[in-house]
């Protein structure tokens, strides 16, 4: 995985860069401005709509859902986040960025038989995630088949345990631009992040961990590798998540919600519509804002988007408006 340098830094300066990250969400969020005549929250929301790759349905209800929260304060907010091409950039230098099943597929862990199989894969059920012509309960079968079939290929490539750090440093994962503000300024602030993925739990956390974010506010819902006494991947655990069963993840880790019973408010970030579905086990909820990326086939699916996310973020690669967020509830 290629860190991109500006925001990699050596280890004995990491407090220090820290310290600083924390004061700016990123390098190019715009300035403020301070104005007298307005509240702090109408200075903060002034800055977000400069951002030109926002788009919003219902500003009012936005603005409604901030100031809520910001009311609430920051020990009442948990944020909720789904991993790939929405933590993970989408593109870099006009090339799709890969998901974790992608690092794993393109890595040499895997035979160049099964890379082809696994492409075949990739190129016929992809088309079907994004397509907006059908329904979920038309995607969904074809969504579990795809899983299926792929971690059945990548089951019986005999792939070690000792070879997954390897096969994320060679690939070209990262994450979006503003990411080292987002993960610092959550944990320095001891504000618990759920990253919510229908990837592969293993590679996401060898992601986070070697860019030097898997802070202990996190946590990890994914489908994870089971591996035998001798470190060789035998299946993957428990039950299968995909695109459009989050809701049933969601329920099924009821202890976690228990926990943080008493934050009631939700971040939740995403990139696909089946994302929405990742607060379902949040208990008590009083305020939730729905940030979604998209990312692709962005005519088709704009409206969809616009009516189920609270902001939409149009082909943006950075975390600059969640940052921005963040920077606010926790003034
Ligand atoms: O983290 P997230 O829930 O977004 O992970 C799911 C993503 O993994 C899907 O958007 C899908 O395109 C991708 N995927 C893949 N290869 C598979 C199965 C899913 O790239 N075999
Ligand atoms: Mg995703």
């Amino acid at each position: 995985m290629r860190k991109n340098k500006n925001k990699r830094q050596p280890a004995k300066r990491k407090a220090a860069s820290q310290t600083q990250n924390s004061k700016r969400p990123c390098s190019d969020s715009p300035k403020r401005t301070e104005n007298p005549q307005l509240t702090p929250f109408e200075i903060f929301f002034k800055e977000i709509e400069k951002f030109s790759k926002l788009h919003m349905k219902d500003r009012d209800r936005v603005q409604e859902i901030l100031q809520s929260m910001q009311k609430a304060g920051s020990k009442t907010l948990q944020v909720i986040s789904d991993f790939d091409m929405t933590l993970t950039r989408f593109e870099y230098n006009g090339k799709r960025c890969p998901t974790c099943h992608n690092i794993l597929e393109r890595s040499d862990a895997i035979s160049s038989d099964c890379k082809k199989k696994l492409q075949e894969l990739l190129d016929k059920y992809y088309p079907i995630e994004i397509d907006s012509t059908l329904s979920v309960e038309e995607k969904l079968p074809l969504m579990v088949e795809w899983w299926t079939k792929a971690h059945e290929l990548l089951v019986n490539q005999k792939i070690k345990k000792a070879g997954l750090a390897k096969a994320v440093k060679d690939s070209e994962a990262k994450l979006r631009d503003g990411y080292q503000y987002f993960f610092d300024h959550l944990n320095e602030h001891s504000i618990p992040l759920l990253i919510f993925s229908a990837g592969i739990g293993d590679i996401l956390e060898e992601v986070i961990r070697q860019t030097e974010v898997f802070h202990p506010n996190v946590k990890v819902i994914s489908n994870y590798m089971d591996f035998d006494e001798s470190g060789v991947l035998k299946a993957f655990k428990g039950e299968l998540i995909h695109i459009y069963n989050k809701k049933e993840g969601a329920l099924l880790n009821t202890g976690h919600f228990q926990e943080l019973r008493t934050r009631t408010n939700v971040l939740l970030l995403g990139d696909s519509l089946g994302d929405l579905n990742m607060a379902d086990g949040v208990q008590d909820m009083e305020n939730i804002l729905k940030i979604g990326f998209l990312n692709d086939k962005v005519e088709e699916r704009k409206q969809s988007y616009l009516d189920s996310y609270d902001i939409v973020l149009i082909k943006d690669e950075t975390l600059d408006v969640p940052n921005a967020v963040i920077r606010f509830l926790t003034e």
